[in-house]
């Protein structure tokens, strides 16, 4: 069976990522406890590591195929969001050349509140964790680079792909980044990220494809390829 290599420290992150990671025993849990003692004890040490390894590389498949024919030899690429890297560590493993940058936040907020984030104050990853995660699955150091949003400057070159995955404008508005990434866009750059206004970026971009509908979710958003910022 395919898997990733993770530790108890990195699936607690994947969970917080990932809610739909959880059972429905650690949902109930969540419920019954509140969002504090869910964040910062349950979902740490009542999850079984391995099964959540397991679990996580399936649904980081399931994503890599939904962009994957977007995909190739030699990009440059930006990851907003990223969480631990699941996605980010398939591409490195099929497309050998890629480089890719990261931006994320380094904080977990006490009580995490999923949903939309006007403030961009939530945050669940561990910046260190993110690239253990990645060494820890045989990347090499020199092969990425990893930027905090909330102290570093971001890096200024030119993407060929940017991705980011249930993180810009679903959970905090596009808005925030919108003046950096026509920055760093080339005429060919692709940006892909999951929104519930996909309506709205019709005005920001010239080409706007939608490439996966989560119709049966509460958000019931859309991942959208958008190209040609206006
Ligand atoms: C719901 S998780 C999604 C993680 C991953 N993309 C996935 O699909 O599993 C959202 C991620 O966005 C990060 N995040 C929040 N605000 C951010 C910002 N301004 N820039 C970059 N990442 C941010 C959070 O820390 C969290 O790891």
């Amino acid at each position: 069976m395919e898997t990733f290599n993770i530790n108890r420290n990195i699936a607690h992150l994947a969970i917080l990522q990932r809610i739909e990671l959880a059972s429905p025993k650690l949902k109930k849990i969540r419920k019954l406890f509140g969002r504090y003692l869910f964040t910062k004890f349950f979902s740490k040490y009542f999850i079984n590591v391995s099964n959540i390894s397991n679990k996580y590389y399936d649904l980081m498949y399931t994503e890599f195929s939904s962009i994957k024919s977007y995909l190739k030899d030699n990009q440059k690429i930006l990851s907003i969001g990223s969480g631990i890297g699941g996605l980010e560590l398939l591409i490195y493993n099929n497309f050998k050349n890629s480089e890719i940058n990261f931006i994320e936040k380094n904080y977990i907020s006490k009580k995490i509140k999923y949903g939309w984030d006007d403030k961009n104050i939530e945050a669940y990853n561990d910046i260190h964790l993110l690239e253990k995660f990645l060494i820890l699955n045989g990347v090499q150091k020199d092969k990425f680079d990893i930027y905090d949003f909330d102290k570093s400057v971001l890096p200024q070159k030119k993407f060929d792909l940017i991705l980011s995955l249930y993180s810009l404008d679903f959970h905090y508005n596009f808005k925030i980044y919108q003046r950096y990434l026509k920055e760093i866009s080339h005429d060919n750059t692709f940006i892909i990220f999951d929104t519930i206004r996909y309506e709205h970026f019709k005005k920001i971009f010239k080409e706007v494809i939608i490439i996966k509908e989560d119709k049966f979710t509460v958000h019931k958003s859309k991942r959208i390829l958008c190209k040609f910022m206006k």
